[in-house]
């Protein structure tokens, strides 16, 4: 009894939670579609940058906390395996978005996919080198993860950074 009640309650908010995204996505505009994928990736990048900072920190100085520097590399190759769906809609035709994409992204998607592999080789082979718990070893890695951001940035992004 118990459990076909749960199964129920379960299955009704299941289907409130569909209809609800079915309304979501028929009501919204090409340019709030548009919109929306712009906050989408960015929110992604957002997410990568605040896993890298204490990174990047300890590549500078801050004390060195190989848990963390293995957890966070791990977080990064994991995320940016959304990179290339979150680089995939072409936002060029609206101008109600604020970005800092180049237009060039969505005639490159190949590009895109071999950049953010980079990114992600790079990451597991950092966090790989934390596991091992060495400062110098893990810290050597750095170079060519953080250059992964870069990489992409300097082709793909309009020179703010
Ligand atoms: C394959 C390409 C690619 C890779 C790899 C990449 N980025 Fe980006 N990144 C972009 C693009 C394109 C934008 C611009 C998004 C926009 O403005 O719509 C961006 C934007 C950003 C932003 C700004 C987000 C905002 O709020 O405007 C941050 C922060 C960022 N990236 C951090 C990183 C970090 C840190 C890494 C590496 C760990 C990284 N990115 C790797 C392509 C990439």
């Amino acid at each position: 009894m118990m459990r076909r009640l749960v199964v129920l309650l379960i299955s009704t908010a299941l289907v409130v939670i569909g209809v609800s995204f079915t309304a979501t996505a028929q009501d919204m505009s090409p340019a709030e579609q548009a919109a929306a994928a712009v906050d989408q990736r960015k929110s992604l990048f957002k997410t990568i940058r605040y896993n890298l900072v204490p990174i990047a920190g300890m590549a500078q100085g801050a004390p060195f906390n190989a848990e963390v520097a293995e957890r966070n590399a791990r977080r990064i190759a994991v995320m940016a395996t959304m990179i290339p769906e979150m680089l995939a809609v072409d936002t060029s035709d609206f101008d109600n978005i604020e970005t800092t994409a180049l237009d060039s992204i969505w005639d490159n998607q190949d590009d895109i996919a071999v950049k953010a592999q980079a990114l992600i080789d790079n990451a597991n082979a950092f966090a790989d080198a934390a596991s091992t718990g060495e400062m110098a070893a893990t810290l050597g890695a750095f170079r060519a993860f953080g250059g992964s951001c870069g990489n992409c940035h300097d082709t793909y992004r309009v020179d703010n950074d």
